[in-house]
């Protein structure tokens, strides 16, 4: 396999938390991580304020919302379009995060729509996989992400989907203070690239972040894999010195090379 296109990202889920006082103390801790591509995802309402706290100290972070709708536009009260992210300054979406999944009953098919319209806006998706403790105990871990992926790779193009970021999240480590071990990180990872590649002709490596539980003491043992290109931090990453804390473990890990 060849890692051309992987690249180096820690993210941000803010998920339900953040105000305008929040963000204002934030954005002073950030600092470019040479290697690493940083981005923070706020909740819909404070994505045009954090656009603007980040280009008032010209700090290199991107920004992408935690959720879009599947349709351009139309009469779906409360929702938000990929386009709309687009138009504040948004460069990503987060896309089938399992608490989507499991508080807005998301389908499969539907995640696969949302990543399709976060495409098509020009927004980079990263699509979020993973299972249930019940179904890691039944021993349907890796075909329960296949399914999920699959769902998505076949309502994608070739191109789209080498361009894809995942994030590996069993849903049992989230905001539970369990993070997977280094040795299930890596197996699902690795069967994640075997799923995509298989979606497509010839090699590639795609770029695969874990989340669930990360904070700085962890993250040094997890980014310390080569298979592991980042992760999707929640809990720990409210507050921006942890974030960059996190950040920084992965340009130490010395990755830059591939
Ligand atoms: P956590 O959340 O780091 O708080 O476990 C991660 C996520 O849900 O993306």
């Amino acid at each position: 396999m060849t890692d051309t296109a992987r690249r180096q990202i820690v993210a941000a889920n803010w998920k339900m938390h953040g105000s305008l006082d929040m963000i204002q103390g934030y954005v002073g801790h950030l600092q470019p991580v040479e290697g690493v591509e940083l981005v923070l995802f706020p909740p819909a309402t404070h994505l045009a304020p954090l656009v603007s706290a980040l280009d008032a100290v010209e700090a290199r972070v991107a920004v992408g919302a935690q959720d879009v709708h599947d349709k351009e536009a139309g009469a779906y009260t409360g929702e938000v379009a990929a386009t709309m992210v687009a138009d504040l300054g948004g460069r990503w979406a987060i896309v089938g995060h399992s608490e989507r999944r499991r508080y807005a009953a998301e389908s499969d098919e539907l995640v696969a729509a949302k990543v399709v319209a976060a495409f098509r806006a020009g927004l980079q998706p990263v699509l979020c996989v993973g299972e249930t403790l019940e179904e890691r105990q039944a021993g349907d871990a890796e075909a329960v992400v296949a399914r999920q992926l699959s769902c998505v790779t076949n309502a994608l193009s070739a191109e789209a989907i080498r361009r894809l970021v995942v994030a590996y999240e069993p849903v049992w480590a989230i905001g539970t203070g369990h993070s997977a071990t280094l040795a299930q990180v890596e197996t699902m990872h690795s069967a994640i690239r075997r799923v995509l590649n298989d979606a497509v002709d010839g090699e590639f490596a795609a770029t695969v972040l874990y989340g669930g539980s990360v904070n700085e003491k962890n993250a040094i043992e997890l980014f310390s894999s080569s298979l592991v290109d980042g992760a999707l931090v929640g809990g720990a990453a409210l507050a921006g010195e942890r974030f960059m804390t996190i950040a920084r473990a992965m340009h130490e890990a010395g990755r830059a090379a591939g």
